[in-house]
């Protein structure tokens, strides 16, 4: 470590060496430069750059025009800062980078610290350019929400853009302008930790909801106090991750990278994203940090993406150990050149890129455009006229009433009743309720992977949300731990489980077991959970299984023994009591999988949009059923739906007609509630297999009891009905297509 910081230290001293001597030479050259000189009052001649009402490209290329070459390396880095903002700390802190770096990742949760470097960097550096501070603000700052992929079950875009508003508000007024989110790898291995970061398994909802989370974060204009820069990540293809295992190389054919992976990418890049995380994963033998096809071809180029690409923590560096680059030099020459712009944390492009523009290999233009791309976000973010973040009472700031009612809103329709075999659920105010497990009085693992600036003293456990709902109803035992192999809290689990009417299991994974780094082989509970259920299930009363979890479970050695499932997945800080509203029935269950759950871990990889098998009958597991547990868009409620017959304008169309699908859907039951209608397209035949259905819109609407609402979908062939092929060129074929909503079905005819 020491040796690592001398040796910074080193270079920087070096670096700035070479900064000072240019600096006579470069301010005389950026003078002479400098195209428009403008008067104002108190300051003679304000540089183009540092007037706001010059447009930013006009600003970018005076800025860029008077930069060293050393001031804009340093541009291209980005370093972490923060851990330890304690006031005598705070010295130390900001002596360790050069006061004019590009960005930081920014771990505080007050604005204190960064305004110091601030101002540093506006006051103290020769053109004052102002630092870019990042952090991941996953699913909330500190007021934190359900993780996204329980976001990805409420299928309320409107409400995930809200949570990621929220969440950018207190963010920035906490320091950060930039946010490491959405995540919108589609993920379709539960043993990978991250499926918790992103909406499931399907393209089209990453798309959608990667795009909600966008307009939430940044708002109508990133010039906003309240607004922080989007960060798309990561791109691309990680969720193929081998096995499941974190950082492995993935094998992602160009077809499934186009048909794939790509959309949700160029959909939330058409809805306005700043920035682009390349990933950890090698693609097919070249890593995502130095894939010029995935970087520069498709991104920059075909999608003229006009934001800038921040690689993933030490991700240059770590294309040594990768096997493409010799040394950290190589390997920020590669990543450079193939199109990634920031170099996160490891100071390759720092230590390196001096020299590699000297021998040629890099060129100044290069570092212009890259630069001028990390400038374009500093300008629109307003940072030049406003570099502080003001300071706010923390009362104004974070966990805000509003903030925690919409946290409890995600939490309620995420939300998904699994079982519910005959109608156990809702319980009834009279019962004895056994409340049982290592989940049912935690805190911390409620927070979930990525918990920002969360506290475990913010969340409102699964028992206080119970207490409120059902009060003296109530029973206690622990029963075990989340793991390990203690068992003496089972006698007194069953004790108090045979005391009651209803026991409610509440089991579930620490935070820790998923997230980055977080592979597991198996993706059931652990063993010590299995064996509780098993002791209780003898006692002969109704289980409840409550789960919290930040993965799709196996359960099927759990599901026969509980009458009963909720998937309350981790719910942030505001689950306790939408839980318990659901459990009592004062809420209707809303929320439906965007994920698959496999019957066993051996099933994985297995989602709905699988392509088509060249036997349908046959292929199937000897073992085990063929089929999930609980599949795609499943989810109960209290009520009933009746789905009417599906109808369309014209049975048969043109390439360039649209047409309209629709389809009845009436509240049948004794409950009003929200229904989300899944619309769905098959090709059965293409000159390409595709997917057996593929999800093309959904829609959630509330239905009073009794009503009937009329679900559409207005269906262009040219983007509905088409696919795309392995060099990312879209095209549609005259054929049948079916559209689908549930068992339902239509068949339409596209002519020439
Ligand atoms: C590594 C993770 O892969 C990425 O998602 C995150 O944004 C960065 N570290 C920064 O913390």
């Amino acid at each position: 470590m020491k040796k690592v910081f001398i040796k910074k230290t080193l270079v920087f001293s070096l670096l700035l060496l070479f900064a000072m001597a240019g600096q006579a030479q470069s301010a005389e050259t950026s003078a002479k430069q400098s195209k428009t000189p403008h008067k104002t009052k108190g300051n003679p001649i304000t540089p183009t750059y540092k007037r706001a009402d010059a447009p930013i490209d006009t600003r970018i290329s005076d800025l860029l025009s008077r930069m060293t070459l050393e001031e804009k390396i340093l541009q291209l880095s980005q370093y972490i800062t923060g851990l330890n903002d304690n006031v005598n700390n705070i010295g130390k802190q900001e002596d360790e980078y050069p006061n004019n770096v590009g960005s930081y990742i920014y771990f505080s949760d007050n604005a204190k610290l960064r305004n110091e470097l601030q101002r540093r960097a506006v006051n103290e550096t020769r053109l004052g350019i102002p630092i870019l501070f990042g952090f991941d603000v996953i699913h909330g700052f500190r007021t934190i929400y359900p993780i996204p992929l329980a976001q990805g079950c409420s299928w309320n875009t409107e409400l995930i853009s809200q949570s990621c508003a929220m969440s950018a508000r207190e963010a920035r007024m906490s320091g950060t302008d930039w946010t490491f989110s959405p995540m919108i790898d589609v993920a379709r291995d539960g043993r990978w930790g991250r499926v918790a970061e992103g909406y499931g398994e399907d393209p089209y909802t990453n798309a959608v909801m990667g795009a909600a989370a966008v307009h939430g974060y940044q708002g109508r204009s990133l010039n906003n106090t309240s607004n922080v820069a989007a960060c798309l990540k990561h791109f691309v293809g990680y969720g193929m991750s081998e096995g499941g295992r974190d950082y492995t190389a993935t094998n992602v054919s160009r077809q499934s990278l186009w048909d794939t992976y790509l959309p949700p990418y160029e959909m939330c890049i058409k809805a306005g994203a700043a920035t682009v995380m390349s990933a950890f994963n090698d693609i097919n033998g070249v890593p995502a940090t130095a894939n010029h096809y995935t970087l520069t071809e498709v991104l920059k180029k075909r999608w003229n993406f006009d934001g800038f690409v921040v690689s993933d923590w030490n991700a240059v560096e770590q294309l040594i150990p990768q096997g493409v680059a010799a040394n950290r030099k190589e390997a920020a020459s590669k990543a450079f050149s193939a199109g990634l712009d920031m170099d996160m944390k490891d100071g390759c492009y720092q230590e390196h890129m001096s020299d590699l523009v000297k021998e040629g290999k890099i060129t100044l233009q290069q570092i212009d455009a890259s630069v001028a791309r990390i400038l374009r976000l500093k300008f629109q973010l307003g940072l030049f006229e406003n570099p502080y973040t003001p300071s706010y009472k923390e009362s104004e700031r974070i966990l805000r009433t509003e903030d925690k009612r919409i946290a409890a809103r995600m939490a309620e329709e995420s939300i998904v009743l699994l079982k519910n075999e005959n109608n156990l659920l809702p319980l009834n105010k009279n019962q004895k309720i056994a409340v049982i497990g290592p989940m049912a009085k935690d805190k911390e693992n409620m927070l979930g992977s990525w918990k920002g600036h969360g506290r475990a003293g913010d969340v409102e456990s699964i028992y206080e949300g119970l207490e409120k709902e059902f009060g003296s109803q109530l029973l206690y035992a622990a029963g075990c731990d989340f793991d390990g192999e203690d068992t003496s809290g089972f006698a007194s689990a069953c004790s108090t489980a045979s005391q009651a009417d209803v026991v409610l299991l509440c089991l579930g994974e620490k935070r820790e077991w998923s997230g980055e780094n977080a592979s597991r082989s198996t993706i059931a509970l652990p063993h010590i959970q299995e064996q509780l259920t098993t002791e209780l299930q003898k006692c002969g009363k109704p289980i409840v299984l409550v789960l919290s979890n930040g993965r799709p479970l196996e359960l099927c050695r759990l599901e026969p023994l509980c009458k009963a499932i909720v998937e309350l997945w981790q719910p942030g800080i505001a689950g306790g009591t939408p839980l318990a509203g659901i459990l009592s029935g004062r809420i209707n269950p809303s929320g439906k999988l965007c994920i698959t759950f496999p019957l066993t871990s051996g099933q994985i990889p297995i989602y709905y949009n699988a392509r088509q098998s060249a036997r349908p009958d046959q292929g199937q597991y000897q073992d085990i059923s063929t089929l999930p547990l609980y599949e795609f868009t499943h989810g109960l409620s209290y009520t009933t739906y009746s789905y009417g017959n599906l109808s369309a304008s014209t049975m048969r169309i043109t390439k360039n007609d649209k047409l309209t699908v629709e389809i009845p859907v009436t509240n049948t039951g004794d409950m009003d509630g929200y229904e989300t209608v899944h619309w769905f397209i098959s090709d059965p035949y293409c000159s390409i297999s595709r997917p057996i259905k593929e999800l093309k819109k959904f829609e959630k609407r509330f239905l009073k009891k009794g009503e009937t609402a009329l679900f559409s979908f207005e269906i262009e062939p040219k983007r509905d009905f088409s696919y795309i092929n392995d060099n990312g060129s879209r095209f549609i074929e005259s054929g049948d297509y079916y559209v689908i909503v549930k068992d339902k079905r239509i068949k339409i005819e596209v002519v020439d």
